[in-house]
């Protein structure tokens, strides 16, 4: 728990996912175990006794602590840990902060002086949360989060077609603990049906703006249509948050929640048409990134010699951002 980016509340696992059987999950390059004891409480230790370094997602659960299967240690939420042989009780540090909301097992540093992340939903319904692991560094999954050109060739519904590119309007801002790109430009084509649950007419402008957070990393997604006439917003929107977690150095963890804003056919409606199709576009377009991150042929994350367009502008800043706000380096 040396590295700095442990000050982070970072996603760790879905809530659906854990039980009370232990789990053992990679992160930051490092391996914890996550588990849930008699009151569902979850817990998340380091997977490491600190006897002789047994992984102690082999063992079996206590009332608030685990038994290393190795000699029967007892590890403790409370920083002590209980020795059979001995009968004495020892400190450890192997325990995180953890935090259970968002229908996720959140950790972080014990103590660290770090915000939570707060979603702003007023208006906006849940759709559809996921976990996805991508076989690619930090960097480069993001790189694919914050650029919209791909949209063209790589997305099925949301995105720019390709004889719209040149007129995107491409806007960067950047804080110092954000950085924000904004998209606008006609929505491509996509089919009648998608276009009639989301409301939009087939000239719509799509605008797609985000902001990249990095304590922890993540996107906030606001993605909306225009009438192209008058430019008015139509009411159906997206919002979309993804947290992007290193496993190690070459592969991420990402944690995809979707909500929407829309009108019309009240709650029935919502759950048995809109949420399922939005959460089928999702995980479909999710994929479709996934799939294309993954086929890079070198995933390098230095920018030198790659050649650069008017939709990369967040790149170089992001890294700058990775190695100050979420590394702690100057
Ligand atoms: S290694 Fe865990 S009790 Fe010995
Ligand atoms: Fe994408």
């Amino acid at each position: 728990m040396e590295k700095f980016e442990w000050n982070h509340w970072h996603p760790l696992i879905l809530s659906k996912k854990l039980g009370k059987k232990p789990i053992p999950i990679s992160i930051l390059s490092e391996e914890v175990v996550a588990f849930r004891d008699k009151y569902n409480q979850a817990h998340v230790f380091k997977n490491q006794c600190p006897h002789r370094r047994m992984r102690l997602s082999e063992g079996k659960i206590l009332e608030d602590g685990i038994v290393c299967p190795y000699h029967g240690w007892r590890i403790f939420d409370n920083g002590k840990c209980y020795q059979p042989s001995t009968k004495k009780e020892v400190s450890h540090n192997l325990h995180f902060e953890v935090k259970e909301e968002y229908e996720t097992i959140w950790i972080r540093k014990p103590n660290a002086k770090t915000e939570f992340p707060k979603f702003e939903l007023q208006d906006y319904k849940k759709i559809h949360f996921q976990e996805n692991i991508i076989q690619a560094p930090l960097e480069i999954v993001l790189d694919n989060f914050t650029e919209t050109e791909h949209t063209s060739s790589v997305h099925a519904f949301l995105g720019y077609g390709e004889n719209e590119l040149p007129n995107v309007n491409v806007q960067l801002t950047t804080t110092e603990i954000s950085v924000q790109l904004y998209n606008e430009g006609k929505q491509k084509p996509i089919p009648w049906i998608i276009r009639y649950f989301l409301k939009l007419q087939k000239n719509d402008v799509f605008i797609d703006d985000w902001i990249t957070y990095f304590s922890p990393i993540y996107c906030v997604y606001n993605q909306y249509w225009l009438d192209s006439k008058n430019k008015s917003e139509r009411y159906d929107k997206l919002r979309i948050y993804v947290f992007f977690v290193p496993v190690n150095e070459n592969i991420t963890r990402i944690f995809v929640y979707t909500f929407m804003k829309y009108k019309l056919t009240g709650n029935f409606g919502f759950n048995i048409f809109v949420k399922p199709a939005m959460t089928w576009i999702v995980e479909k377009e999710v994929s479709l990134d996934k799939n294309i991150i993954e086929k890079i042929q070198d995933k390098n994350i230095s920018l030198k010699g790659t050649k650069l367009t008017h939709f990369d502008k967040a790149l170089g800043v992001n890294r700058s951002k990775i190695q100050k706000v979420y590394c702690g380096l100057s």
